[in-house]
């Protein structure tokens, strides 16, 4: 099964990716992880998105369907991929179509999350991250067991985003009301769409995620 989860920043997309994941086994393929790993090891792409990223704006089309196509050669045949944060222009859209195609696949369903924007801004501002295995954690609404270690793999390298701030978060909220928000009647078009809401508790939304899947 593939499937892309679509929605705001915030809007809790690695969080479901996650459980997703752990509990049936899928792949995740997380452009922003994938950008930021690349921040990270210093690569001369990573440099080249640093302060596109930092700002809120969208990296280029280019960039990131090389990183998914990458990606799902790595990965066999079959194993169930977690499109999380791509694609987020029709340009990309139309690109994973193509990749899908490619390889004998399909897209089996495109869950949209709604989140209003206040609650979007409160999860952003609180959220911090496992560096090690990428567990997503908040400041009121999912702490660690014990403070300053992630749950999932001990690590102690708990970090916050550089774009986790509410002026990128503007930008990064502008950008996907005018770039990406097209593709909800893109995706209804092609009859791929299930709409969720994404507020409520972490397992009530994975409850509806769930349903949205067909289980
Ligand atoms: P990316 O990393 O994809 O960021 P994003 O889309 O802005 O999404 P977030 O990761 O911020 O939010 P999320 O929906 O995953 O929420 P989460 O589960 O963490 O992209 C970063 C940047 O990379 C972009 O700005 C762009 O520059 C670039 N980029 C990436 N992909 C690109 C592409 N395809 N094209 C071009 N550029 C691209 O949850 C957030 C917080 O809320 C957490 O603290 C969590 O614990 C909490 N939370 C989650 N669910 C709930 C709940 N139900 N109730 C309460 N709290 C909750």
């Amino acid at each position: 099964m593939n499937i892309i989860l679509l929605g705001p920043p915030g809007a809790g997309k690695g969080t479901q990716a996650h459980r997703l994941v752990t509990e049936r086994g899928m792949v995740q393929l997380s452009t922003g992880d994938m950008l930021r790993a690349a921040r990270t090891s210093g690569t001369e792409m990573g440099k080249q998105v640093s302060a596109v990223m930092d700002r809120g704006d969208l990296v280029t089309d280019e960039i990131v369907i090389g990183l998914i196509a990458e990606q799902m050669d790595i990965h066999p045949a079959g194993c169930g991929f977690i499109f999380d944060g791509f694609p987020r222009t029709l340009a990309q859209a139309d690109a994973l179509g193509g990749l899908l195609e490619s390889k004998g696949q399909s897209l089996d369903a495109v869950i949209e999350m709604k989140v209003d924007d206040e609650a979007l801004v409160s999860r952003i501002t609180g959220r911090f991250t496992c560096s090690e295995c990428g567990a997503v954690y908040h400041d009121v609404t999912k702490k660690p067991t014990t403070d300053g270690e992630c749950d999932n793999c001990g690590s102690r390298g708990l970090t916050r985003r550089p774009d986790d701030n509410e002026d990128s978060l503007r930008t990064r909220l502008m950008n996907y009301y005018r770039d990406t928000s097209p593709l909800i009647g893109y995706y209804y078009a092609k009859g791929q769409l299930k709409r969720i809401d994404g507020l409520g508790e972490i397992d009530e939304v994975a409850a509806r995620v769930n349903g949205a899947l067909g289980e």
